[in-house]
């Protein structure tokens, strides 16, 4: 460990769905070398919070308070079908709004130089693109998913689809994607190329820099280069629930997670539990599966050209590393059901070819059962969109050397942090005051999240007391947590309708519900839970929400 008086250089990779045993660090077959040395010479966190969906997670990230305050209330696909509840709401404007000071504008007046490619998904105008959050450059897809080869499909009018819409802005201008986008545009080395640029630009002089860089792997579409594809040839031909005990046995080895652990049981939309397909539908379902573990390889395969790069620019040590998922893998086909089933389906069979033979090329649009899902999910309960853990417990791998000693194969850490911390503790790091209440004439609400700064250099075992209130919601579902308890409601038909209780310390997979056993807690929680409404501005809405959406949400118990 060495000291020195530069600001710390800041990258921050966010994976898009990724699962939580996705990576070789965390317990997965997928190879992925470069996380596994970023996670052995650093830390991992086995009890880190993000929302249940990606933009509210975004929002969080760059603003350190909830996504209820800092604009994306309810994923903006969904708000727009419901008005009557979320039309004008405070904290619901779709975009990330200007009553939070996003970090790069922070650090922008600290002398940072900074720059995102990759997704961004906080407001598709001009008015709310990355360049006017603070970013000098940025490469980015507006939307929250992409085709990742250049296969944008048009409507008959010679417009692009609303769903999956190229709307790419690169340094605050739009692109065209037909001439600016090149032919051999794949997202992941696109996104890194466009990243290394410019970390490598002249015009970054001798500042220290901020580098967001967010995949849109490994999101739907899934599709990838046929010949890493290939390299997973029959490693899923046993299925789900293998895969799900295997990773669960080698994260339990790594220490990631407690010897003993109860996982949930897996429920299912599908009709098919894996034994019962047939042998053409298993190979359908083993090469989605082999496809999105290619392009989690692919992914891994460019953090390595960045870690490399900054090793050449000899600013290893200088620079803080941290590497997320935005929210649990993907079990729902979440924001497809924004446009109801029909008009995905037709958009699908109309524009894309899902022969088995074409599978993963770039005019093929698929993406994996939620049995897949719980198998990365696992423990935890369900996937992306639920506020069980499945949905909302990530992966997270935070490195540097200045500040964190290398030990043995990496630290493991399990205390209990959110995304709203991240803001805080680069902050901290950076040597920088909070602006709130002012900033740039405008006011702006304080931070909910801490700094993990005294933790990550072991100088406390914790970073939230016991005492610490976290909630979430979006899409209807609610939890509320206070040290190791937490209330779940998962309205209908989804859930029970009613608040259930964990304790996360001993039941990290919500399997035993104690609400009978200590009702004075629920109660207490509950309470707590409308302080978090009050506080936050927080819109309820499971009382119409799946009506509303009229979604397919029959589910029944597999294994
Ligand atoms: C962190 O601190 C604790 C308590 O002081 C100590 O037992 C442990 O070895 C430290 N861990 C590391 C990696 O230094």
């Amino acid at each position: 460990m060495s000291s020195t008086n530069k600001k710390p250089n800041i990258i921050i990779i966010v994976a898009d769905d990724l699962g939580f045993t996705d990576t070789s660090a965390f317990g997965g077959e997928i190879n992925t070398p470069n996380l596994q040395k970023l996670a052995e010479n650093g830390l991992r966190f086995t009890d880190f919070h993000t929302a249940s969906a990606c933009s509210p997670t975004r929002s969080m990230l760059l603003s350190g308070t909830d996504n209820h305050i800092a604009g994306l209330g309810q994923m903006h696909e969904f708000a727009q079908r419901i008005p009557e509840k979320f039309a004008n709401k405070p904290g619901y404007e779709g975009y990330l709004n200007f009553k939070v000071a996003a970090l790069p504008e922070i650090l922008k007046d600290d002398g940072y130089y900074n720059f995102i490619s990759g997704k961004w998904h906080l407001g598709l105008s001009e008015e709310h693109w990355p360049d006017k959050r603070g970013f000098e450059k940025s490469f980015a897809l507006l939307p929250g998913a992409g085709n990742h080869y250049k296969y944008f499909p048009k409507n008959n009018d010679g417009n692009y689809l609303n769903f999956l819409n190229p709307l790419f802005e690169e340094n605050g201008k739009k692109l065209n994607p037909d001439t600016d986008i090149p032919d051999d545009y794949y997202s992941t080395d696109y996104f890194t190329d466009k990243f290394i640029k410019f970390l490598n630009s002249n015009d970054r002089k001798e500042r220290p820099f901020f580098g967001l860089l967010t995949y849109t792997a490994p999101h739907w579409p899934y599709q990838a280069p046929e010949s890493i594809i290939a390299k997973y040839k029959g490693v899923y031909d046993n299925g789900p629930e293998e895969l799900r005990s295997e990773r669960l046995n080698r994260a339990i080895k790594l220490g990631i997670l407690p010897e003993g652990v109860e996982p949930h049981k897996v429920e299912t939309q599908r009709e098919k539990a894996w034994k019962d397909l047939t042998k053409q539908e298993k190979e359908i379902e083993s090469k989605i599966m082999e496809i999105y573990a290619a392009m989690v390889e692919i992914m891994d395969k460019n953090i390595g050209r960045i870690l490399d790069n900054v090793k050449e620019l000899g600013e290893e040590d200088n620079t803080f590393v941290l590497f997320m998922s935005d929210n649990g893998a993907e079990g729902m086909m979440m924001e497809a059901l924004a446009t109801t089933a029909e008009r995905f389906q037709h958009f699908v069979g109309t524009y894309y070819n899902n022969d088995f033979e074409n599978l993963g090329k770039k005019d093929s649009f698929v993406w994996y059962s939620d049995q897949w899902a719980q198998a990365a999910t696992a423990p935890y309960y369900m996937y992306k969109m639920w506020a069980s853990e499945g949905g909302i417990r990530c992966p997270l791998i935070v490195s540097y050397p200045n500040l964190i000693e290398k030990k043995d194969d990496g630290q493991i850490k399990p205390a209990f942090v959110t995304v709203m911390d991240i803001l805080p503790t680069i902050l901290e790091l950076a040597k920088v005051e909070h602006p709130a209440p002012f900033f740039q004439n405008r006011n702006v609400v304080e931070v909910r999240g801490s700094s993990w700064v005294e933790y990550l250099k072991n100088n406390t075992d914790y970073v939230h007391d016991e005492n610490k209130i976290t909630g979430w919601e979006l899409f209807a579902q609610q939890a509320i947590r206070k040290g190791k308890y937490k209330a779940l409601y998962i309205p209908k038909p989804l859930g029970t309708d009613k608040w259930q209780l964990f304790d996360l310390s001993t039941d990290p997979g919500e399997t035993n519900d104690l609400s009978a056993v200590h009702p004075e807690l629920l109660n207490e929680l509950v309470n707590h839970w409308s302080e978090y409404v009050a506080e936050t501005g927080l819109v309820e809405c499971s009382d119409i929400f799946y009506e509303a959406l009229k979604g397919e949400y029959e589910k029944k118990v597999l294994y």
